[in-house]
C-alpha cells in the first residue's frame, strides 16, 4: 500500500470536524487498542468514558448525567429514537422533527419502524405551531435542533419540551454541532432550559476531539434501560449501546479534549469562530450576496453553483445546502488569513 497523507485542513470550510486538540490527539493514540464496549476487560477507557459524561453533563447543564461516546450525532440521534420507541405503548409510534433536522433521523426511522414526521420550518427554525399541529395520540418523541447542519440555527427549545411534556413524548436535542459553542451564547437549549430528556452532543465537532467522538446524554439511567440488552460472554451483563467494540481513542481523546478546552478555551473559540463568521457574512453581503446567519459559526449565501464549483476547482471545500446557497462552517481550524485568502479567490472570478 502506498503511504496516503490525511487531507490538510487549509481549504475546508464546509466540515464539521476539525484539527484535534493536540491532547485529543495524543490520547487516542494512546487508547488505539482499548474498547469500552467490554468495560470488564479494558477499565480504564470504561472509567475515562464516565469522565466524559460526566463533563459533557456540565457543559450541557446536567447533574448526574447518564450517557456514553457514541460513534458520532448519527448513533446517537437513532438512540435517542430508540428510547422514544422503546418505552411507549403504540403500536404506530411517530417522532416529530422540524424539516431542518439532519437526515440522521431518516436512518433511525428506516431501521426502528418508527414514522418521522417533518414539520415545516419557519426562518430555518422549527414552528411551534406546526409541530403542535403534527403531535397526536402515537407521538413518542419530539426533536429539537440546537445548531442546525445547514444553517446553524437553533430551535425553541423550551416550546418544543412543553409540547412533548404534554404529549407525554420524549424531548430529544441534537446539540451535535451547537453543544460546544451553545453555552457561551444566550440560546435556551440545555437541560436547565428546558424539561429535555436526551441529547446528541458531539466531542468529535466543535470539542476538537479526534474521531470518532460523538455524545449522548440522558437525564437519567431510566433512560438507557430502554435500550438495554444481555451480554451473557462478557464480564459486564447488559450493554445499552448500538455498537458491540467500540473506539477507545475516541472516549480518550474527548476527555483530554474537554479537560484541556472546557469552559475557557471553548469560550474563546466560540468568540473567534463567531467573529470570523461575521466577518465573512459581512464581506459576502457587501458584494452583493444574501446571507444566512451566523446564529452560530456557519453561514449560508447565495452564490451561484457555477461559482462554487469554480472555487472548488481553487481546492475549496465549500457545500451547498439542500436550498442550493454556498454554507461555510467556521469550524476552530478556519481562521481570518484562511477567509481572507477565500474572499480574494471569490473576487478573482
Ligand atoms: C445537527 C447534526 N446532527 C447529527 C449529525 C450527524 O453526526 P455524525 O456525522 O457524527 O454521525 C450532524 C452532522 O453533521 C449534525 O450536524
Amino acid at each position: 500500500m502506498q503511504r496516503a497523507e490525511p487531507q490538510a485542513f487549509e481549504r475546508v470550510l464546509s466540515s464539521m470536524c476539525t484539527v484535534p486538540h493536540p491532547a485529543a490527539r495524543e490520547a487516542a493514540e494512546r487508547f488505539l487498542a482499548t474498547n469500552p464496549g467490554d468495560p470488564g476487560t479494558y477499565q480504564t477507557v470504561a472509567d475515562l468514558e464516565r469522565e466524559a459524561v460526566d463533563i459533557l453533563g456540565e457543559v450541557a447543564g446536567l447533574d448526574d448525567p447518564a450517557g456514553y461516546i457514541t460513534s458520532g450525532g448519527t448513533e446517537a440521534n437513532i438512540q435517542a429514537v430508540r428510547i422514544a420507541r422503546n418505552r411507549a405503548e403504540t403500536d404506530d409510534p411517530n417522532v416529530v422533527v422540524p424539516e431542518s433536522a439532519h437526515f440522521s433521523f431518516r436512518k433511525a426511522a428506516e431501521m426502528l419502524g418508527v414514522d418521522i414526521r417533518q414539520v415545516p420550518t419557519t426562518d430555518h427554525r422549527a414552528d411551534v405551531d406546526a409541530t403542535a399541529d403534527i403531535i397526536d395520540d402515537d407521538t413518542v418523541g419530539v426533536v429539537g435542533v440546537a445548531g442546525t447542519t445547514e444553517y446553524g440555527h437553533v430551535d425553541p427549545i423550551p416550546a418544543l419540551a412543553d409540547l412533548a411534556e404534554d404529549a407525554g413524548a420524549i424531548m430529544h436535542v441534537d446539540a451535535a454541532f451547537g453543544g460546544f459553542f451553545l453555552p457561551f451564547s444566550d440560546f435556551a437549549w440545555d437541560f436547565e432550559d428546558a424539561a429535555i430528556d436526551t441529547m446528541t452532543i458531539d466531542p468529535h465537532k466543535a470539542g476538537q476531539a479526534a474521531v470518532p467522538a460523538g455524545g449522548f446524554l440522558a437525564r437519567s439511567t431510566d433512560y438507557l434501560d430502554e435500550l438495554t440488552i444481555d451480554t451473557p460472554y462478557l464480564e459486564s451483563e447488559s450493554q445499552f449501546t448500538l455498537t458491540g467494540t467500540r473506539s477507545g481513542a475516541g472516549v480518550a481523546s474527548a476527555v483530554a479534549a474537554m479537560e484541556a478546552l472546557w469552559p475557557t478555551g471553548y469560550r474563546d473559540q466560540y468568540h473567534t469562530s463567531m467573529d470570523n463568521a461575521h466577518w465573512l457574512a459581512d464581506r459576502l453581503a457587501e458584494r452583493g450576496y444574501r446571507v444566512v446567519g451566523p446564529e452560530l459559526p456557519l453561514i449560508a449565501a447565495d452564490v451561484s453553483l457555477e461559482l462554487v464549483n469554480q472555487l472548488r476547482g481553487r481546492g475549496w471545500r465549500v457545500t451547498k445546502t439542500g436550498s442550493g446557497e454556498m454554507r461555510i462552517v467556521c469550524m476552530p481550524h478556519v481562521t481570518r488569513s484562511m477567509l481572507r485568502s477565500f474572499v480574494a479567490d471569490l473576487d478573482w472570478y
